[in-house]
């Protein structure tokens, strides 16, 4: 009887889960983290979207808000391997005491790097974390949440900027601080 060929199926090794974290301040997410948060998505096996607690920034909406936000956003655009999380502190300490493998984080424009290179360095040094730059879609590149907060409150449209759930949102908080 003549040998069977080996088999060339890809044999199944279990390997611990890769889990990146993608933090931010979310206030509140935009396309472009959303866009982000989607291809990390498809790279690790969970990826934890990290609302920062950050008591010297003042946000417009609070943690649980920011969070339900990406937690509906990341629904509506069916990523299943998404869930949120927050934190206070140093985000390598998150990664150490979480098993996260990596930080991703997008690159817009040049001033981008220049301060995420610095930061990312440092993580790296101090707890071994390493950070994965994706660069933005260009689509998204000029989005950001600050930005989109000035023009909104100024009446301009910012529904091509963000989820369904985001605008709605947005729309109804700039409201309520109206007519506070
Ligand atoms: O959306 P943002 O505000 O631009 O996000 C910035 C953020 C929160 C990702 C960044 O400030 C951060 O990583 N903060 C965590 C605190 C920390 O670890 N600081 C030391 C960095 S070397």
């Amino acid at each position: 009887m003549s040998a069977q060929p080996e088999s060339s199926a890809p044999q199944s090794i279990s390997r611990p889960i890769r889990r990146a974290v993608c933090p931010g301040s979310f206030d509140p997410l935009h396309n472009g983290h959303l866009d982000i948060i989607a291809r990390a998505a498809q790279i690790f096996d969970e990826v934890i979207a990290l609302s920062l607690v950050n008591p010297s920034k003042k946000t417009l909406f609070t943690l649980e808000e920011r969070q339900q936000l990406v937690l509906e956003t990341a629904a509506e655009a069916g990523l299943d391997n998404v869930r949120v999380d927050s934190m206070s502190g140093l985000l390598v300490d998150y990664c150490t005491q979480n098993n996260v493998s990596a930080i991703v984080k997008g690159l817009r424009v040049a001033t981008d790097f220049d301060y995420e290179i610095q930061m990312s360095q440092m993580n790296h040094k101090i707890a071994g974390v390493e950070t994965l730059f994706l660069t933005t879609n260009p689509e998204h590149s000029y989005i950001s949440s600050s930005l989109v907060k000035e023009v909104a409150t100024n009446g301009g449209d910012v529904r091509s900027f963000l989820s369904r759930a985001a605008y709605d949102a947005l729309m109804k908080r700039l409201a309520e601080n109206a007519d506070a």
